[in-house]
Protein backbone atom coordinates (compact mmCIF):
# COMPACT_ATOMS: atom_id res chain seq x y z
CA UNK A 1 0.00 0.00 0.00
CA UNK A 2 1.54 3.24 -1.17
CA UNK A 3 2.17 6.18 2.09
CA UNK A 4 3.73 9.15 2.75
CA UNK A 5 4.47 7.80 6.03
CA UNK A 6 5.20 4.04 6.78
CA UNK A 7 5.12 2.20 10.39
CA UNK A 8 8.53 1.33 10.77
CA UNK A 9 9.58 -2.21 13.08
CA UNK A 10 12.15 -0.51 14.88
CA UNK A 11 13.28 -3.11 17.78
CA UNK A 12 11.46 -6.42 19.51
CA UNK A 13 11.80 -6.85 23.03
CA UNK A 14 10.49 -9.79 24.76
CA UNK A 15 9.95 -11.48 28.49
CA UNK A 16 8.97 -15.10 29.58
CA UNK A 17 8.54 -16.12 33.08
CA UNK A 18 11.35 -17.93 34.69
CA UNK A 19 9.42 -21.40 35.57
CA UNK A 20 9.43 -24.27 33.14
CA UNK A 21 6.16 -26.51 32.78
CA UNK A 22 7.64 -29.89 30.80
CA UNK A 23 6.26 -32.51 29.57
CA UNK A 24 7.46 -34.69 31.99
CA UNK A 25 5.84 -32.61 34.84
CA UNK A 26 2.26 -33.16 33.06
CA UNK A 27 2.46 -36.33 32.54
CA UNK A 28 2.06 -36.67 36.69
CA UNK A 29 -0.55 -34.43 35.75
CA UNK A 30 -3.19 -36.11 33.01
CA UNK A 31 -2.95 -39.03 31.13
CA UNK A 32 -0.82 -38.27 28.10
CA UNK A 33 3.07 -38.44 27.56
CA UNK A 34 6.32 -36.99 26.09
CA UNK A 35 6.04 -38.88 22.86
CA UNK A 36 2.21 -37.80 22.09
CA UNK A 37 3.40 -34.10 22.94
CA UNK A 38 5.84 -33.93 20.46
CA UNK A 39 4.33 -35.66 18.18
CA UNK A 40 1.02 -34.27 18.06
CA UNK A 41 1.98 -30.58 18.63
CA UNK A 42 5.93 -30.04 18.36
CA UNK A 43 5.92 -28.93 22.39
CA UNK A 44 8.89 -30.04 25.02
CA UNK A 45 7.88 -27.07 27.53
CA UNK A 46 6.10 -24.32 28.24
CA UNK A 47 6.71 -21.09 30.57
CA UNK A 48 4.19 -20.72 33.45
CA UNK A 49 3.58 -17.46 35.95
CA UNK A 50 4.38 -17.64 39.00
CA UNK A 51 2.24 -16.70 42.13
CA UNK A 52 1.69 -12.64 42.07
CA UNK A 53 3.71 -12.70 38.73
CA UNK A 54 0.98 -11.08 36.65
CA UNK A 55 1.24 -10.04 32.55
CA UNK A 56 2.17 -6.90 33.73
CA UNK A 57 5.09 -7.58 35.09
CA UNK A 58 5.78 -9.28 31.22
CA UNK A 59 4.82 -6.29 29.34
CA UNK A 60 7.17 -4.34 31.44
CA UNK A 61 9.85 -6.18 31.03
CA UNK A 62 9.51 -6.73 27.06
CA UNK A 63 8.73 -2.59 26.68
CA UNK A 64 12.01 -2.03 28.49
CA UNK A 65 14.16 -4.47 26.76
CA UNK A 66 12.36 -3.26 23.38
CA UNK A 67 12.91 0.70 24.09
CA UNK A 68 16.83 -0.29 25.06
CA UNK A 69 17.26 -2.04 21.67
CA UNK A 70 15.59 1.05 19.93
CA UNK A 71 17.68 3.64 22.13
CA UNK A 72 15.13 5.44 23.61
CA UNK A 73 13.64 6.59 26.32
CA UNK A 74 9.69 5.85 27.80
CA UNK A 75 9.08 9.48 27.11
CA UNK A 76 9.48 9.27 23.05
CA UNK A 77 6.68 6.80 23.09
CA UNK A 78 3.47 8.57 21.96
CA UNK A 79 0.85 5.60 22.56
CA UNK A 80 0.69 1.95 24.11
CA UNK A 81 -1.80 -0.82 22.86
CA UNK A 82 -1.50 -4.37 24.99
CA UNK A 83 -3.14 -7.13 22.77
CA UNK A 84 -4.07 -9.95 25.39
CA UNK A 85 -6.89 -11.81 26.03
CA UNK A 86 -5.71 -12.15 29.78
CA UNK A 87 -4.75 -8.76 31.35
CA UNK A 88 -4.23 -8.36 34.88
CA UNK A 89 -7.84 -7.54 35.47
CA UNK A 90 -10.46 -6.73 32.39
CA UNK A 91 -10.72 -3.72 34.42
CA UNK A 92 -8.50 -1.21 34.47
CA UNK A 93 -6.81 -1.93 30.80
CA UNK A 94 -3.81 -3.49 31.32
CA UNK A 95 -2.06 -0.43 28.73
CA UNK A 96 -2.76 1.93 31.59
CA UNK A 97 -1.23 -0.14 34.17
CA UNK A 98 2.34 -0.49 31.59
CA UNK A 99 2.38 3.25 31.12
CA UNK A 100 2.47 4.05 34.56
CA UNK A 101 5.49 1.49 35.17
CA UNK A 102 7.37 2.40 32.26
CA UNK A 103 6.96 6.34 33.51
CA UNK A 104 5.66 7.01 29.57
CA UNK A 105 4.28 10.16 30.69
CA UNK A 106 3.27 11.10 27.17
CA UNK A 107 1.32 8.20 26.65
CA UNK A 108 -1.83 6.98 26.14
CA UNK A 109 -2.67 3.35 26.47
CA UNK A 110 -5.41 0.80 25.88
CA UNK A 111 -5.94 -3.03 25.38
CA UNK A 112 -6.98 -4.16 22.21
CA UNK A 113 -8.38 -8.36 22.78
CA UNK A 114 -8.50 -10.34 19.80
CA UNK A 115 -7.14 -13.69 21.11
CA UNK A 116 -4.30 -15.44 18.86
CA UNK A 117 -4.71 -12.76 16.12
CA UNK A 118 -4.30 -9.99 18.78
CA UNK A 119 -0.82 -9.30 17.77
CA UNK A 120 -1.52 -9.03 13.73
CA UNK A 121 -4.79 -6.76 15.03
CA UNK A 122 -2.23 -4.28 17.18
CA UNK A 123 -0.28 -3.91 13.36
CA UNK A 124 -3.40 -3.33 11.55
CA UNK A 125 -4.38 -0.65 14.75
CA UNK A 126 -0.77 0.74 15.22
CA UNK A 127 0.46 1.41 11.54
CA UNK A 128 -3.06 2.82 10.65
CA UNK A 129 -2.23 5.63 13.73
CA UNK A 130 0.82 6.44 12.54
CA UNK A 131 0.18 6.08 8.83
CA UNK A 132 -2.13 8.63 9.24
CA UNK A 133 -0.01 11.12 11.09
CA UNK A 134 -1.69 10.60 14.53
CA UNK A 135 1.18 9.13 15.96
CA UNK A 136 4.90 8.90 15.66
CA UNK A 137 5.73 6.14 18.25
CA UNK A 138 3.54 3.38 19.53
CA UNK A 139 4.76 0.51 21.39
CA UNK A 140 2.88 -2.82 20.39
CA UNK A 141 2.68 -5.21 23.46
CA UNK A 142 1.24 -8.60 22.81
CA UNK A 143 0.88 -11.65 25.18
CA UNK A 144 -0.85 -13.55 27.61
CA UNK A 145 -0.62 -15.03 31.22
CA UNK A 146 -2.96 -18.26 29.73
CA UNK A 147 -1.49 -20.72 32.33
CA UNK A 148 -4.59 -19.42 35.42
CA UNK A 149 -7.48 -20.39 32.64
CA UNK A 150 -6.17 -23.69 31.82
CA UNK A 151 -7.67 -27.19 33.20
CA UNK A 152 -4.86 -28.91 34.33
CA UNK A 153 -7.18 -32.20 34.66
CA UNK A 154 -8.48 -31.90 30.97
CA UNK A 155 -5.35 -33.10 28.54
CA UNK A 156 -6.91 -31.82 25.40
CA UNK A 157 -6.33 -28.18 26.24
CA UNK A 158 -3.46 -28.30 29.45
CA UNK A 159 -0.39 -29.83 27.15
CA UNK A 160 -0.92 -26.33 24.79
CA UNK A 161 -0.67 -23.55 26.23
CA UNK A 162 2.05 -20.82 28.12
CA UNK A 163 2.82 -17.62 29.48
CA UNK A 164 4.60 -14.91 27.69
CA UNK A 165 4.40 -11.53 26.06
CA UNK A 166 6.70 -9.44 23.46
CA UNK A 167 6.97 -5.49 22.44
CA UNK A 168 7.26 -4.05 19.52
CA UNK A 169 8.21 -0.17 18.80
CA UNK A 170 6.52 0.73 15.43
CA UNK A 171 8.10 4.34 14.51
CA UNK A 172 6.87 6.94 11.69
CA UNK A 173 9.29 6.50 8.63
CA UNK A 174 9.88 7.49 5.24
CA UNK A 175 6.36 5.94 2.71
CA UNK A 176 9.04 4.16 0.69
CA UNK A 177 11.68 3.07 3.85
CA UNK A 178 11.03 -0.54 5.50
CA UNK A 179 7.99 -1.09 8.02
CA UNK A 180 4.40 -2.17 7.53
CA UNK A 181 4.08 -2.72 3.62
CA UNK A 182 0.22 -5.10 4.06
CA UNK A 183 -2.32 -6.43 6.26
CA UNK A 184 -5.53 -8.11 5.68
CA UNK A 185 -7.63 -9.59 8.37
CA UNK A 186 -10.65 -11.68 8.53
CA UNK A 187 -13.77 -12.79 10.99
CA UNK A 188 -16.41 -15.74 11.26
CA UNK A 189 -18.12 -15.55 14.47
CA UNK A 190 -19.70 -18.79 13.32
CA UNK A 191 -16.98 -20.33 15.22
CA UNK A 192 -16.94 -18.19 18.45
CA UNK A 193 -18.03 -21.54 20.20
CA UNK A 194 -15.49 -23.95 19.22
CA UNK A 195 -12.74 -21.59 21.36
CA UNK A 196 -13.44 -19.60 24.41
CA UNK A 197 -13.36 -18.81 27.81
CA UNK A 198 -17.28 -19.09 29.16
CA UNK A 199 -17.12 -17.52 32.12
CA UNK A 200 -14.37 -14.51 31.48
CA UNK A 201 -16.85 -11.76 30.42
CA UNK A 202 -20.40 -10.14 31.08
CA UNK A 203 -21.81 -13.50 29.99
CA UNK A 204 -21.44 -15.85 32.84
CA UNK A 205 -21.54 -14.40 36.47
CA UNK A 206 -18.60 -15.99 38.42
CA UNK A 207 -21.08 -18.48 40.34
CA UNK A 208 -19.77 -21.40 42.81
CA UNK A 209 -21.87 -23.15 39.96
CA UNK A 210 -20.24 -21.88 37.08
CA UNK A 211 -16.66 -22.13 38.92
CA UNK A 212 -18.07 -25.81 39.62
CA UNK A 213 -18.67 -26.91 36.19
CA UNK A 214 -15.21 -25.56 35.28
CA UNK A 215 -17.01 -22.21 32.94
CA UNK A 216 -13.34 -20.26 33.73
CA UNK A 217 -11.13 -22.80 32.10
CA UNK A 218 -10.68 -22.75 28.23
CA UNK A 219 -12.56 -25.12 26.31
CA UNK A 220 -12.14 -26.12 22.47
CA UNK A 221 -12.77 -28.41 19.47
CA UNK A 222 -9.10 -28.35 19.32
CA UNK A 223 -9.54 -30.72 15.87
CA UNK A 224 -11.93 -27.94 14.07
CA UNK A 225 -10.10 -25.41 15.43
CA UNK A 226 -6.99 -27.45 13.73
CA UNK A 227 -8.32 -27.62 10.41
CA UNK A 228 -9.87 -23.53 9.87
CA UNK A 229 -6.59 -22.22 11.54
CA UNK A 230 -4.91 -24.04 8.46
CA UNK A 231 -7.70 -22.96 6.06
CA UNK A 232 -7.38 -19.19 6.90
CA UNK A 233 -3.83 -18.62 7.80
CA UNK A 234 -3.06 -20.31 4.15
CA UNK A 235 -5.60 -18.58 2.11
CA UNK A 236 -4.91 -15.12 4.12
CA UNK A 237 -1.43 -15.25 3.38
CA UNK A 238 -1.83 -16.69 -0.60
CA UNK A 239 -4.14 -12.89 -1.10
CA UNK A 240 -1.86 -10.92 0.48
CA UNK A 241 1.02 -12.06 -1.16
CA UNK A 242 -1.32 -12.06 -4.70
CA UNK A 243 -2.35 -8.54 -4.09
CA UNK A 244 1.28 -7.52 -3.29
CA UNK A 245 2.55 -8.73 -6.73
CA UNK A 246 4.87 -11.19 -4.60
CA UNK A 247 5.37 -15.21 -4.35
CA UNK A 248 6.82 -16.71 -1.37
CA UNK A 249 10.14 -16.68 -2.52
CA UNK A 250 9.93 -13.12 -2.40
CA UNK A 251 10.25 -13.17 1.66
CA UNK A 252 12.71 -14.15 4.08
CA UNK A 253 10.84 -15.50 6.84
CA UNK A 254 7.76 -16.93 7.25
CA UNK A 255 6.36 -15.96 11.41
CA UNK A 256 3.25 -17.79 11.56
CA UNK A 257 1.16 -17.82 15.02
CA UNK A 258 2.64 -20.86 17.21
CA UNK A 259 0.04 -23.38 18.23
CA UNK A 260 0.43 -26.31 16.98
CA UNK A 261 4.07 -27.76 14.69
CA UNK A 262 1.50 -29.55 12.33
CA UNK A 263 -0.65 -26.40 12.06
CA UNK A 264 2.35 -24.55 10.72
CA UNK A 265 4.53 -27.11 9.17
CA UNK A 266 0.79 -27.67 6.96
CA UNK A 267 0.41 -24.15 6.16
CA UNK A 268 4.05 -23.40 5.51
CA UNK A 269 3.60 -26.37 2.79
CA UNK A 270 1.22 -25.34 1.47
CA UNK A 271 2.58 -21.84 0.56
CA UNK A 272 5.37 -23.91 -0.93
CA UNK A 273 7.69 -22.43 1.62
CA UNK A 274 11.09 -23.41 1.93
CA UNK A 275 11.95 -25.04 5.42
CA UNK A 276 14.72 -22.30 6.01
CA UNK A 277 11.71 -19.58 6.04
CA UNK A 278 9.87 -20.92 8.78
CA UNK A 279 10.26 -19.49 12.19
CA UNK A 280 9.22 -21.74 15.08
CA UNK A 281 9.91 -22.19 18.70
CA UNK A 282 7.00 -23.74 20.14
CA UNK A 283 8.63 -26.33 21.34
CA UNK A 284 10.06 -24.12 24.12
CA UNK A 285 6.88 -21.99 24.96
CA UNK A 286 3.55 -23.90 23.45
CA UNK A 287 0.68 -21.62 22.53
CA UNK A 288 1.41 -18.08 24.65
CA UNK A 289 -1.78 -16.93 22.49
CA UNK A 290 -0.98 -12.90 21.38
CA UNK A 291 2.74 -13.94 22.50
CA UNK A 292 3.67 -16.05 19.93
CA UNK A 293 4.73 -13.94 16.99
CA UNK A 294 6.75 -11.75 18.93
CA UNK A 295 8.44 -13.92 20.65
CA UNK A 296 9.14 -15.91 17.51
CA UNK A 297 10.37 -12.65 16.12
CA UNK A 298 12.92 -12.00 18.85
CA UNK A 299 13.84 -15.21 18.75
CA UNK A 300 14.82 -14.94 14.93
CA UNK A 301 16.72 -11.61 16.21
CA UNK A 302 18.62 -13.74 18.72
CA UNK A 303 19.65 -16.04 16.24
CA UNK A 304 20.66 -13.85 12.94
CA UNK A 305 17.60 -14.81 11.06
CA UNK A 306 15.52 -11.03 11.00
CA UNK A 307 17.83 -8.22 10.62
CA UNK A 308 17.39 -5.23 9.21
CA UNK A 309 15.60 -5.72 5.66
CA UNK A 310 14.44 -8.79 6.14
CA UNK A 311 11.70 -9.67 4.37
CA UNK A 312 8.67 -10.46 7.06
CA UNK A 313 4.75 -12.75 6.13
CA UNK A 314 3.16 -13.01 9.69
CA UNK A 315 -0.13 -15.00 9.89
CA UNK A 316 -1.96 -15.53 12.68
CA UNK A 317 -5.46 -17.30 13.54
CA UNK A 318 -7.55 -17.53 16.59
CA UNK A 319 -10.63 -17.46 18.82
CA UNK A 320 -13.44 -15.51 17.56
CA UNK A 321 -12.93 -17.01 15.20
CA UNK A 322 -10.33 -14.24 13.92
CA UNK A 323 -7.35 -14.36 11.22
CA UNK A 324 -4.63 -12.14 9.61
CA UNK A 325 -1.58 -11.87 7.78
CA UNK A 326 0.84 -8.90 7.92
CA UNK A 327 3.55 -8.80 5.12
CA UNK A 328 6.26 -6.18 6.61
CA UNK A 329 10.10 -4.94 6.34
CA UNK A 330 12.16 -5.08 8.99
CA UNK A 331 13.73 -1.97 9.97
CA UNK A 332 15.63 -2.24 13.11
CA UNK A 333 19.09 -2.68 13.68
CA UNK A 334 20.00 -6.35 14.58
CA UNK A 335 20.49 -6.11 18.70
N1 LIG B 1 -2.36 -37.06 25.42
C1 LIG B 1 -2.76 -38.23 24.92
N2 LIG B 1 -3.86 -38.35 24.17
C2 LIG B 1 -4.58 -37.24 23.93
C3 LIG B 1 -4.21 -35.99 24.43
C4 LIG B 1 -3.05 -35.92 25.21
N3 LIG B 1 -2.61 -34.77 25.72
N4 LIG B 1 -5.11 -35.08 24.01
C5 LIG B 1 -6.01 -35.74 23.27
N5 LIG B 1 -5.69 -37.04 23.23
C6 LIG B 1 -6.41 -38.11 22.55
C7 LIG B 1 -7.85 -37.80 22.33
O1 LIG B 1 -8.61 -38.06 23.48
C8 LIG B 1 -8.19 -38.70 21.17
O2 LIG B 1 -8.45 -39.98 21.68
P1 LIG B 1 -9.63 -40.88 21.09
O3 LIG B 1 -9.28 -41.08 19.65
O4 LIG B 1 -9.57 -42.11 21.93
O5 LIG B 1 -10.87 -40.07 21.28
C9 LIG B 1 -6.90 -38.77 20.38
O6 LIG B 1 -5.87 -38.30 21.26
C10 LIG B 1 -6.90 -37.92 19.12
O7 LIG B 1 -7.46 -36.69 19.41
P2 LIG B 1 -7.55 -35.54 18.35
O8 LIG B 1 -8.24 -34.37 18.96
O9 LIG B 1 -8.06 -36.05 17.05
O10 LIG B 1 -5.99 -35.23 18.16
P3 LIG B 1 -5.32 -34.19 17.21
O11 LIG B 1 -4.34 -34.86 16.35
O12 LIG B 1 -6.34 -33.29 16.54
O13 LIG B 1 -4.52 -33.28 18.24
C11 LIG B 1 -4.75 -31.14 19.27
C12 LIG B 1 -5.21 -32.58 19.24
C13 LIG B 1 -5.54 -30.37 20.32
C14 LIG B 1 -3.28 -31.12 19.59
C15 LIG B 1 -4.98 -30.51 17.87
O14 LIG B 1 -6.31 -30.76 17.44
C16 LIG B 1 -4.73 -29.04 17.82
O15 LIG B 1 -3.62 -28.59 17.95
N6 LIG B 1 -5.79 -28.24 17.58
C17 LIG B 1 -5.66 -26.83 17.43
C18 LIG B 1 -5.47 -26.21 18.76
C19 LIG B 1 -5.17 -24.77 18.63
O16 LIG B 1 -4.40 -24.40 17.81
N7 LIG B 1 -5.77 -23.95 19.47
C20 LIG B 1 -5.54 -22.58 19.53
C21 LIG B 1 -5.81 -21.93 18.24
S1 LIG B 1 -5.20 -20.36 18.28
Amino acid sequence: MPTAIRAQCRAVGSCLPQQVLDNAMLERMVDTSDEWIRTRTGIRERRMVADGEYLSDLAVASCRQCLQRAGLEAEAVDGIIVATSTGDFSMPAVANVVQHRLAATRAWGYDLVNACNGFVSGIATASALIEAGRCQRILLVAGDVMTPYIDFQDRNTCILFGDGCGAVLLEAGPGDGPGVIDWLMGSDGAGADLLKIPCSGSAIRPSPAALDRGDHFLKQEGRQVYNYAIRHMTESCQQLLQRNGLGIGDVDLLIPHQANQRIMTNVAERLQSRPEQLVSNIDRYGNTTAGTIPLAMADALDDGRLVAGSRVLVTAFGAGFSWGSVYLTWGGSST
